[in-house]
């Protein structure tokens, strides 16, 4: 199975309308057979990445598990998926929900719909698995947005929930995140258990994102 690399645009500037589409066809040209490359991007801007950059996946930061009618201003899953949306996060440090949300999102989604549940620990990674999401990412709420990687300022919280979520149900897959910017925090991360990254700043503030990219595709290999 092909480790990823999956990039968090955020709400960065560099990284929403008309930068989204760019960012994304970066991406898209820095692919190879041997990484799952994904970008999460805006709900505003699903539609156009996906048009913009078609064998490029794209998932969305967030949904909501609510059906058609009456949920003003809520991410309602069947429209992401209408609208290009090929995968999720949920509970993003950034966008904590409670665990009955996360169940019921899952119980909503098609069954091969990748979604990836943050954990800001170990703890709450063991708390997620026992839900089966595809994906658990572990990020260090502190090291987000830093620079230094989680996989060098916390190692073991890698490979603890590696063997955490493992021991709970070995088909869930296990991210981390936090810091990672290129491709030497990519091969760490393979090397402690963790099937991919998920990342944000680093690609999103860098000056030369192709150069960038590449480093991080370079860290598989
Ligand atoms: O979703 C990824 C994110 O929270 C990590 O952000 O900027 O530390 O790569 P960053």
């Amino acid at each position: 199975m092909q480790p990823l690399i999956v990039v968090n645009f955020k709400t960065y500037s560099t990284a929403m309308g008309q930068k989204a589409i760019k960012l994304a066809r970066a991406m898209e040209r820095a692919s190879t057979n041997n990484v799952r490359m994904v970008a999460v991007v805006s709900a505003f801007d699903l539609f156009a990445v996906k048009q913009a950059a078609p064998t490029l996946e794209v998932w969305s930061q967030h949904l909501d598990p609510v059906g058609q009618g009456s949920f003003t201003g809520w991410l309602q899953p069947d429209n992401a998926i209408e609208q290009g949306a090929q995968g999720t996060i949920i509970n993003h440090a950034e966008h904590k929900v409670d665990i009955t949300h996360v169940k019921n999102l899952m119980q909503q989604l098609p069954n091969e719909f990748p979604i990836c549940a943050c954990a800001a620990d170990v703890h709450e990674a063991h708390q997620l698995a026992g839900l089966g999401p595809t994906f658990i990412a572990v990020e260090p709420p502190e090291l987000i947005g830093g620079d230094i990687s989680v996989t060098t300022a916390d190692p073991a919280i890698v490979s603890e929930t590696v063997d955490a979520v493992r021991g709970i149900n070995p088909n869930v897959r296990v991210l981390c995140g936090a810091g990672v910017k290129d491709g030497n925090d990519v091969r760490t991360a393979v090397q402690l258990g963790a099937h991919g990254v998920l990342l944000a700043s680093g690609v999103t503030k860098a000056e030369d994102i192709d150069a960038v990219l590449s480093d991080l595709v370079a860290g598989l290999e």
